[in-house]
């Protein structure tokens, strides 16, 4: 099956949550509650003021860093900016284009491109979101939403860059949702991913796209990430509300470890 020859890829998305000493107090708890496994490649996404005190904190084997965004400039008068270049060599990973920065924030196409662009070119790997809304899905836009977002995210991304590039596809309308939404059905999913995949493949060539990590995001739980990580084409998990407690956080992991053949 495509994607499980590699080491799955499991982030947890912490986004507004957590001040500096809670965020400490919470990963004291994870490295206590997350087993270590080869196979399981596991990334925390904190706050930028937490990114440095984690940093010191953390079981590095166990566990890398990743930023929630960074500003394509390396230097400038961009107040209230964090560059990916003030990143480097503080995390592994750097998350662009998440829906809430493109619905809140402004974050466009074209600027998800530049913010990519940035932080392949300061030698982190570039965690690029991509997914349609609820109206695009159904007015049957998906695939032209995914090959917009994509094909701007990866325009100044050449081929051997994109080692550096994961994709994270998390269909907006699944993404934390309650009780009794609709959730993504696996066939969705595989369709959405194998777009993602075909996009890729007809940008940088076959090998590219078979070595393409994607992930799936969401409203993944402990209980549901077994069944997401069992879809073709599903390289790990994206993980927001989840990831937030550290128990169903270690069985998203324990799952992805067990998952492996
Ligand atoms: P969720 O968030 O798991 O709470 O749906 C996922 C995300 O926004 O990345």
């Amino acid at each position: 099956m495509s994607g499980k020859n590699k080491r799955v890829l499991i982030v947890a998305n912490w986004k507004e949550h957590f001040n500096i000493s809670k965020a400490s107090i919470f990963l004291h708890k994870l490295q206590e509650s997350v087993i270590k496994h080869r196979d399981t490649e596991v990334v925390l996404a904190p706050n930028f003021l937490a990114l440095h005190p984690l940093q010191k904190q953390l079981d590095h084997s166990k566990f890398k860093l990743a930023a929630q965004d960074a500003y394509y400039e390396d230097v400038g008068p961009y107040t209230g900016e964090v560059s990916a270049s003030m990143l480097r060599g503080l995390v592994d990973y750097v998350i662009i284009g998440h829906s809430m920065r493109r619905e809140l924030f402004g974050d466009t196409d074209k600027i998800v491109g530049f913010k990519a662009a940035a932080v392949v070119r300061n030698n982190m790997t570039a965690i690029v979101c991509v997914g349609e809304n609820a109206t695009e899905r159904a007015a049957g836009e998906t695939d032209h939403i995914l090959t917009d977002q994509l094909n701007a995210a990866l325009a100044s991304v050449t081929a051997s860059d994109m080692k550096k590039i994961v994709i994270a596809y998390e269909p907006v309308w699944a993404i934390s949702t309650t009780k009794g939404v609709r959730k993504p059905l696996p066939d969705e999913i595989f369709k959405a991913i194998k777009k993602i995949k075909d996009i890729v493949e007809h940008r940088y060539g076959k090998r590219t796209a078979g070595r393409l990590r994607v992930l799936y995001g969401g409203s993944v739980d402990g209980g549901t990430a077994q069944d997401y990580l069992s879809i073709s084409g599903v390289g790990g998990l994206l993980v927001g509300s989840a990831s937030l407690r550290h128990k169903d956080f270690a069985e998203i992991v324990e799952r992805a470890h067990s998952f492996k053949d």
